[in-house]
């Protein structure tokens, strides 16, 4: 028998038991605001960053109740805090930001923060959730953002911070340190305009 002949003689596989071909699945997300109970996920992304690298320069790991406190403080305060959920509801990363210091003066500025579980970092999440981010500081009426990041390894922030149209102001050398060697910071910054007067620590902007 021929080989052609052989293998058409073979009896077929039922379309239902076939191997289906791998379908790609589109990476799909929503961005919200954060809320108490996305605490823990917030957490566990950014403790991976603590542990593996000097994207924070935290070097010890955070505990719910920071995460809590610092959720309810920017609640307060009324900043945004926003999460990317997944179609299955895993929280995919954060992007929030904070008052430029503490000092009253400062009133108009924030500092952002942004993390991504590994896995869904590359494609583009970080660039939404800036994008949110400054959206919703315009609405606010907040001044300027400002990004500060490690001047080693950080290229993907740098980028995604240029892209967005933040311009780098100023660097610091060797202020910081962690795995056994010196870091320093590049600062970033962004001019937002403002649509609404809003400053923090709720004085009235003039
Ligand atoms: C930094 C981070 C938020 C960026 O988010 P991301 O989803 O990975 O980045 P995006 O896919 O949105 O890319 C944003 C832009 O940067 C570019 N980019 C991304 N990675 C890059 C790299 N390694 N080198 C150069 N450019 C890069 C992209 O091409 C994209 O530009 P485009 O929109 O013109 O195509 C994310 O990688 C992350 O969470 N990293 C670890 C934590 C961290 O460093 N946080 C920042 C602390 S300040």
């Amino acid at each position: 028998m021929l080989e052609e002949e052989y293998d058409k003689s073979r009896r077929r596989v039922p379309r239902h038991l076939r191997r289906q071909p791998e379908t790609e699945h589109p990476f799909a997300y929503e961005i919200r605001p954060a809320v108490r109970t996305d605490m823990p996920h917030v957490r566990e992304i950014y403790n991976y960053y603590v542990t593996n690298s000097i994207a924070t320069l935290d070097e010890k790991k955070w505990s719910h109740q920071q995460w809590f406190d610092k959720f309810d403080f920017l609640q307060k305060i009324s900043l945004p805090f926003l999460v990317a959920v997944s179609p299955s509801g895993q929280i995919l990363g954060y992007g929030l930001v904070a008052p430029w210091t503490g000092t009253s003066g400062y009133r108009y500025t924030v500092e952002n923060s942004i993390y991504l579980g590994h896995a869904a970092t590359g494609k583009g999440l970080g660039r939404a959730l800036l994008e949110a981010l400054i959206a919703a500081c315009e609405e606010l009426g907040i001044r300027e953002m400002v990004a500060v990041i490690s001047d080693k390894g950080a290229e993907a922030s740098v980028a995604l911070h240029e892209r967005l149209g933040f311009v780098e102001v100023g660097r610091m050398g060797r202020v910081g340190f962690k795995f056994g060697r010196s870091i320093g910071t590049i600062y970033l910054q962004k001019h937002l305009v403002g649509r609404k007067k809003r400053s923090l620590f709720g004085r009235r902007a003039r």
